[in-house]
């Protein structure tokens, strides 16, 4: 059974055939999936999700592309669906100086990314943090969440998604209680860096995604993405780490169901219950 911890189902990308490729997730394996909003419109739609389907939930927040739709107004509406039942973490969440080069909006995105750490703080719930060549701003402010927060000590406190920095930091972040979210990236010839960091830190810490529609594993690399290519994300790590795939699911499952408190282990009809 694979958990998969970031998709965007609701991406137009599956437009054409969504609810089909929904229905047969389960068959492949896909038990449970976290659909991340990215602004105030696609939060919308996880919700939509998560409700329509049992074996997806939901994560609320607005990407630092998106920042532009949060005001006083749309973080208090995204505040109160924190409190839904399926909504399982605050995100995503976080900087992007790739595609933001601008100082004063990255001052913006700055602003925001403590506001929705905040959030996750005061409504219990993990945080899903995008980073893109913000290295030492992301690390700055996660340290200062962490020192302010009243849980000294946490494992759950999030997860570092799609991460792209080095083995050094990514122990870092294990240190204050993140995760690191492993996808497709870990399976290209030219990841070196993430593969190092796979194989550094303990398999107990890792989470499998695969932000999907984007970053297809090989051999699908550049094709539209989706939860049924991870198992070519569990072979990859499962030799990095020199353990069966299954182990390598094993470990992953859990650690998304102690990370997401919210989700339900069983589920009623769940056909590999009992086997
Ligand atoms: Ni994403």
């Amino acid at each position: 059974m694979i958990f998969e911890t970031h998709a965007h189902y609701d991406d137009e990308a599956f437009d054409a055939d969504r609810e089909e490729l929904l229905s047969s997730l389960p068959g492949l394996g896909i038990r449970r999936i976290v659909n991340v909003g990215a602004s105030i419109r696609t939060t919308k739609a996880s919700l939509a999700l998560a409700e329509q389907y049992d074996e997806i939930y939901a994560a609320v927040g607005v990407h630092p592309e998106d920042i532009t739709d949060l005001n006083e107004e749309s973080f208090a509406w995204l505040a109160q669906q924190t409190r839904l039942p399926k909504v399982v973490a605050v995100g995503e969440t976080g900087l992007d100086y790739y595609w933001e080069k601008e100082a004063a909006m990255q001052e913006v995105q700055r602003y925001w990314f403590r506001r929705q750490l905040a959030l996750a703080e005061e409504s219990g719930l993990p945080v899903i943090v995008h980073s893109r060549e913000a290295a030492a701003d992301t690390m700055e402010i996660i340290r200062e969440a962490v020192r302010n927060s009243p849980q000294k000590t946490s494992d759950r406190r999030g997860v570092i998604h799609c991460y792209s920095y080095s083995p050094e930091q990514a122990k870092e972040y294990v240190k204050m209680g993140y995760y690191i979210g492993i996808g497709g990236v870990v399976t290209f010839q030219n990841a070196r860096k993430l593969k190092e960091t796979a194989e550094q830190i303990p398999l107990e810490r890792i989470l499998l995604e695969t932000d999907s529609p984007y970053l297809a594993p090989k051999p699908y690399r550049g094709k539209r993405n989706y939860s049924g290519y991870l198992p070519y994300v569990v072979k990859q790590i499962a030799q990095l780490k020199g353990v069966t795939t299954d182990e390598v699911e094993r470990v992953t499952w859990e650690n998304a169901m102690h990370l997401f408190t919210k989700v339900k282990e069983n589920d009623t009809d769940d056909p590999s219950a009992g086997s």
